[in-house]
């Protein structure tokens, strides 16, 4: 896909096809998928807008308040995904101001920087793939039945071993390329049908670095964009060292190196460049971690170092160019998704600056019972079809029954209230309590067959955990 190509897709990513897209993994949060959506659609237009205003436009970041566990995250992956654009989820947190220990701000336009140069890479390479496949061919070929280098000369095909039967076709009066020929097409077809994939053959394998020596730049070098590993890696003799593998493995390996080699390297970081500055997309986790503390008690130490971190995001949020390893990165037409839970520290307690270049709130609901039961059942990736996937490949199918589903739903709520809310996620340590002793029995005990989860299974599993207060803390 060219970015060509890739700007197209977007064409078709209208408003309310975002929202149906996102509806397929994420249940209720209308709200939210409203705003990422008119946000996402908002760089086509721009893309699409009278040049002399287009590099005017600026990207309605967003910010999503709400509680652990309903969805923050999972709205932002899952736009990410359906634009294809490049996306980097961080931590506001992990931060430190410039000066101190810790990584800089800038560090995640690095990241996003080369999160983009492999996408681009990678959908180079699935371009490339059969012409890369008929080489990998040759190449194995060439290890098991090493080519003839001049008639009458050289490399005897039969020292290898390996000699043609065929009737109507006379060794004796062949040369030893047809003869070398005829061998390499009988294994080219053997090697087709997989027929060889578990035979060994010498492979040189790439040592990367010397794992021994880790080398740590001093600060503010990673700034200029520089690596020093790979510098010095790059200077460093490639070590090779010769090992068997199996055809099937050696395949991977064969076909990682030329689909490497068959593309434009320049091209992609061009591509990538441009992909990343009109349409990479920052999560910035936990920004409300960062938020507060200006006034009043509290003040220096932490409080301090987080406005330093705000500061020294607003120019990226702002727009500015960083430099990474691959060029300057323009970073005015990011899309910034913050979120938070607020809990202690508002969206007002971030620096006005910071506050007005996250003109989007957004907040996320709580989830419900009924959330919770649609939640374990809708989504294309549910959890109970996880499970269902999961014994399916020991041959076991799992069904769950209707009212099941919904004790399990109405356990994970009274759960949630009782002890801690951590939203969704409270699903995945119930369920896992609820089937931890069927997966343990396949396939010792339960070989095959149909397993029924119905409403006396939850209650006999959960049960005592739920009653046992202590119990519950620890395990649901
Ligand atoms: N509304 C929802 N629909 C479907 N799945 C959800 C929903 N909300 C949460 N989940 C599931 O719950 C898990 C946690 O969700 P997510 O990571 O989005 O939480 P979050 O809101 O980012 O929380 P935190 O503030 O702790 O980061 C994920 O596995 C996600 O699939
Ligand atoms: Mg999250």
């Amino acid at each position: 896909m060219s970015n060509q190509d890739y700007f197209e897709t977007l064409d078709n990513l209208t408003p309310g096809q975002i929202v149906k897209e996102l509806d397929r993994f994420i249940i209720g949060q209308n709200a939210a998928k409203k705003s990422v959506a008119i946000a996402l659609r908002n760089r086509w237009r721009r893309l699409n807008a009278d040049e002399s205003i287009r590099d005017e436009i600026v990207p309605n970041n967003i910010i999503l308040i709400g509680p652990t566990g309903v969805g923050k995250t999972e709205i932002a992956r899952r736009l990410a995904k359906l634009s294809k654009a490049p996306f980097i989820k961080v931590e506001a947190s992990k931060y430190t101001e410039v000066g101190y220990v810790g990584r800089d701000v800038e560090s995640m336009i690095r990241d996003l920087t080369d999160i983009g140069v492999a996408i681009v890479k990678m959908e180079m390479q699935d371009r490339v793939k059969k012409r890369a496949e008929e080489l990998v061919e040759e190449r194995i070929l060439d290890l098991l039945i090493p080519p003839v280098k001049k008639p009458g000369t050289g490399t005897l095909t039969s020292s290898t071993g390996f000699r043609s039967q065929s009737e109507e076709f006379d060794p004796a009066t062949a040369s030893d390329e047809e003869l070398n020929q005829r061998t390499r097409e009988k294994f080219r077809d053997k090697l087709k049908k997989g027929e060889l994939d578990e035979r060994k053959v010498e492979l040189e394998v790439r040592q990367s670095g010397t794992p021994t020596m880790q080398i740590f730049g001093p600060q503010g070098l990673e700034e200029l964009g520089m690596n020093l590993q790979d510098m010095l890696g790059n200077l460093a003799p490639k070590k090779t060292k010769k090992r068997q593998v199996k055809i099937s493995e050696a395949r991977k390996m064969l076909l990682a190196e030329e689909s490497e080699k068959l593309i434009d390297h320049d091209a992609a970081v061009t591509e990538a460049l441009k992909r990343v500055q009109s349409a990479g997309i920052v999560f910035l986790d936990e920004i409300d971690k960062i938020a507060g503390g200006s006034s009043g008690e509290g003040k220096g130490g932490p409080d301090v170092s987080r406005q330093g971190v705000q500061r020294d995001l607003l120019p990226i949020v702002e727009g500015s160019t960083v430099s990474t390893k691959y060029g300057m990165v323009k970073t005015d037409h990011i899309l910034f998704i913050a979120s938070g839970a607020f809990h202690i520290a508002k969206p007002s307690d971030l620096i006005p600056e910071l506050q007005g270049r996250f003109p989007i709130r957004v907040e996320m609901d709580s989830l419900t019972e009924e959330d919770f039961y649609l939640i374990l059942t809708t989504p294309q990736n549910a959890l109970t079809k996880q499970y269902q996937a999961i014994l399916a490949s020991e041959g076991v199918t799992l069904h769950f029954d209707d009212d099941a589903i919904r004790e399990i739903a109405r356990i994970a709520a009274e759960v949630n209230l009782s002890i801690e809310n951590i939203g969704a996620r409270r699903l995945h340590t119930i369920l896992s309590s609820v089937l931890e002793e069927l997966l343990f029995a396949v396939p010792d005990d339960i070989k095959t067959g149909e397993i029924t989860i119905d409403k006396a299974y939850v209650e006999k599993q959960l049960d005592s955990l739920v009653k046992n207060r202590d119990l519950s803390h620890f395990i649901l």
